[in-house]
């Protein structure tokens, strides 16, 4: 007798599932169970994670929404070009891939950016549907996924394009308030319409970019009442992750930092996006404010500029200045710069939260996913910045539940 596996085939759905960290996502599955590659930059396959019974990585199954024209295998030769996928992964996975690109489905565009070149026909008349319908075209699209499939639950995560930064607004504040502003077709970031469609489609929803998504209260409801876990906003891949290792260390020997000074260097398309003003302040707000907890000085003198330098494609580039005082009022400084491919940095973490959220649901959990918190540069739910504490809380969490007790450190 065979035993059974504990887990049906979940799925895994990608908004913005063409871009770099999505085909990263998907070469790098198939590299993962084709045995090509090593599980480097994945917690989940670690101790004592990797003790929870999560997902196996060969039964998820790949679908999304995109709005762009451009199919997965041109965003894969760009990778090939950058030197990030290798040809021998893209012939391996070229099979898996093409079965993933099939079940992608055009999505809703952001208001803001109607006039975005190469974009799908298909999702500018959706964006022609009231707020409402667009929202039971992108649910319909998921819940048909996980029949056709057959799939135990489907994980959304977004990965899509940084939506232009919207100031809070009352018609997010509270659910009712948000299904009035629906029932009067007001205009809604369509990160919001996506996380809305999703948890009330009873999926687990991860919010990998800087973008409203599930942060806001009215969705923060919903995913009470639904009894859905999330999760977000926006991975901390590089800079930031080593702005929230060094920072507490300043504070912990009483140093006084001055100013920290942070320059950012990209060249992929995330990066282009980046180029305009309204869409890279919705970024450097949660670089920012990361940094002003760590030091506890919430008028430290702080900036990250970011540019984008095309020749530099998927390899950003981040240099970080920082200067402060010590005893005496000696003043001195310390500066890093980090190299790192972006999407390479990413494509993992998606794959962690993608069993995390999972997991959570598997439980029963609902609501925040707080002990996520080290995946992201703005934990919804907020708490501790400092990457070693909220990396002891998500091993606290999973020795909960495996009733081991906690690892001294
Ligand atoms: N790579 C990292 O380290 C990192 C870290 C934190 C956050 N992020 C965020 O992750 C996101 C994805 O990054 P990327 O490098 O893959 O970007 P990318 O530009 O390569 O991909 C984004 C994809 O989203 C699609 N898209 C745009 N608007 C959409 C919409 N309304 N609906 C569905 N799809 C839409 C685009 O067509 C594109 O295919 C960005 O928001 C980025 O800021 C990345």
């Amino acid at each position: 007798l065979t035993r059974a596996s504990p887990h049906r085939p979940h799925g895994l759905w990608l908004i913005g599932a063409r871009g770099s960290i999505s085909t990263c996502v998907a070469y790098g599955l198939a590299g993962l169970n084709e045995g090509l590659l090593e599980p480097l930059g994945m917690c989940t396959e670690r101790p004592p994670f990797e003790r929870l019974g999560l997902v196996p990585l060969d039964q998820f199954v790949l679908g999304g929404h995109d709005v762009c024209l451009r199919d997965l295998s041109s965003s894969a030769v760009e990778l090939v070009h950058h030197g990030i996928l290798g040809s021998e992964l893209i012939a391996a996975g070229a099979g898996f891939a093409a079965a993933y690109e099939a079940r992608i489905r055009p999505g809703i565009l952001d208001e803001p950016e109607v006039g975005l070149a190469d974009l799908d026909p298909r999702s500018r008349s959706l964006g022609s549907l009231a707020p409402r319908e667009q929202i039971e075209a992108l649910r319909s699209d998921i819940l048909s996924f996980k029949s056709e499939h057959d799939l135990e639950r489907v994980v959304v995560v977004n990965l899509a394009s940084t939506e232009a930064y919207r100031a809070e607004s009352k018609a997010w504040s509270s659910l009712a308030e948000l299904d009035g502003a629906l029932e009067r077709g007001e205009g809604l970031p369509a990160s919001v319409l996506y996380a809305y469609a999703a948890i009330s489609g009873g999926c687990p929803y991860v919010n990998f970019t800087p973008s409203r998504g599930a942060g806001i209260a009215a969705l923060r409801e919903l995913a009470l009442a639904r009894g859905v876990p999330h999760c977000g906003n926006d991975g901390k891949t590089g800079e930031t992750l080593v702005k929230t290792v060094l920072a507490p260390l300043f504070t912990a020997r009483a140093l006084r930092v001055l100013s920290w000074q942070g320059y950012n260097m990209l060249g992929n398309r995330d990066g282009a996006v980046l180029a305009d003003a309204s869409h890279r302040e919705t970024k450097v707000r949660n670089k920012n404010e990361a940094l002003r907890e760590l030091l506890g000085d919430p008028a430290v003198h702080t900036h990250v500029g970011i540019d984008y330098v095309p020749s530099l494609q998927d390899w950003k580039t981040a240099w970080d200045f920082i200067h402060f005082e010590g005893f005496l009022g000696a003043k001195m400084s310390l500066q890093f710069t980090w190299t790192g491919s972006d999407s390479a940095l990413a494509a993992p973490l998606v794959l962690d939260l993608a069993r995390l959220a999972a997991f959570a649901a598997k439980k029963g959990e609902a609501g925040e996913m707080l002990h996520t918190a080290a995946f992201f540069k703005a934990p919804i739910g907020g708490g501790t910045h400092d990457f070693h504490s909220q990396f002891r809380a998500l091993v606290a969490y999973a020795e909960q539940h495996l009733g081991t007790p906690r690892t001294r450190n």
